[in-house]
């Protein structure tokens, strides 16, 4: 009897929230691989807040997803069979594939993972998309310099406990902002972090980032946007660089809460507002990996993970990125 092999299909455009009814699951036979092709059976599976974006007509990120078609995110893959000679069987590769537990691939944009050097999860965090982003989002708009104080949202989580972490490194004042006294007192004990905040039992942002940071705000890592971020900028020193990474708090709403207008406070503090996204630093990724590799080597990078297990449950790891369910890189093992 030949294996069955589970995908996920983009069902239905989320209003809001997304939902399970977003979803469809199919299941077909495993396929075989065509001359020049590898057959790869999925093992982790990365689920990104920019996945909701991709979920809305038109262009996000990068492209939008079309319906009736598999859901994609970064996964670390295993090379089950190989008609291509670039591949063996038995191998790890990491790239943007199909939410299907087995699926064909002609090798493009594959990269090969070493198991050996690091867990193979790391390539979905440290080592990978959320690393980079960390890493070259802080060090080509932030330019970090020793001593100076960076604030950052989403603290907790992939991109945001890498930065903090990368700004201890450096020698700045890190503080973070995250969802729960649980996670605020993970950053200082395990990640070394300053100070935190918990953004949902502090009554004035605003104040908590000025208590927290009584030398200003040099650099702000944005990963949520709104609110949160109002009041961190409130606090900006004069030239400030203040990196938006992402908008969290903004992708399920319907329609974008106008808030204050900051453009004053930029002004007076002559200070940088500068969105990016990470592959806009491509020909960096080589030499951010090497570093990143360094430092996880050294041991003074923590790569810290939330694994949900099981195929059926990737579509609740997404939801979960909504609701602060994880801490570190959420992925599901397959
Ligand atoms: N520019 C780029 O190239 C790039 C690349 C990767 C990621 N990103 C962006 O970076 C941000 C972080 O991504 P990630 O992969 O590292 O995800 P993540 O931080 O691991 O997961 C999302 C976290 O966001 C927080 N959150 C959810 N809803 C929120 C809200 N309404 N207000 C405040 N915080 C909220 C939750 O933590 P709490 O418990 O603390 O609420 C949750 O754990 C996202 O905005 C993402 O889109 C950008």
């Amino acid at each position: 009897m030949k294996m069955k092999n589970r995908t996920i299909i983009f069902e239905k455009r989320p209003v809001g929230k997304p939902t399970a009814e977003c979803f469809r699951f199919t299941e077909n036979p495993v396929p075989e691989p065509g001359e020049g092709e590898v057959l790869l059976k999925s093992l982790f599976v990365s689920v990104d807040p920019y996945l909701r974006g991709r979920m809305n007509v038109g262009k996000s990120y990068t492209a939008g997803f079309n319906l009736g078609d598999p859901m994609k995110s970064g996964v670390v893959a295993e090379v089950i069979k190989s008609k291509n000679p670039a591949f063996k069987s038995g191998e790890f590769v990491a790239g943007l594939l199909n939410w299907s537990e087995y699926q064909t691939s002609n090798g493009a944009g594959l990269s090969k993972v070493d198991a050996e050097a690091a867990p193979l999860s790391a390539y979905q965090g440290i080592l990978g998309m959320p690393g980079l982003t960390a890493y070259l989002g802080l060090m080509e708009i932030g330019r970090p310099k020793p001593g100076e104080t960076i604030v950052v949202s989403g603290a907790a989580g992939a991109v945001g406990n890498i930065v903090g972490q990368i700004g201890k490194i450096l020698g700045c004042r890190v503080v973070g902002i995250a969802g729960g006294d649980e996670k605020t007192e993970m950053l200082k004990t395990e990640f070394g972090f300053d100070d935190a905040v918990n953004y949902k039992t502090t009554p004035n942002i605003r104040k908590a980032i000025s208590d927290a940071c009584p030398n200003g705000v040099n650099i702000y890592f944005d990963n949520v946007g709104g609110e949160i971020s109002d009041g961190v900028i409130m606090n900006i020193n004069k030239f400030a660089r203040v990196i938006i990474c992402g908008v969290i708090s903004q992708y399920n709403e319907i329609r974008i809460p106008t808030g204050p207008r900051l453009q004053g406070i930029l002004l007076v503090n002559s200070a940088l507002m500068k969105g990016f996204i990470v592959n806009d630093f491509a020909e960096k990724f080589p030499e951010a990996i090497q570093q990143l590799k360094k430092w996880y080597k050294e041991g003074k990078l923590i790569n810290k993970e939330t694994i949900v297990e099981g195929f059926e449950n990737i579509p609740e790891a997404f939801f979960g990125l909504f609701e602060g369910t994880n801490t570190g890189k959420m992925m599901v093992k397959i």
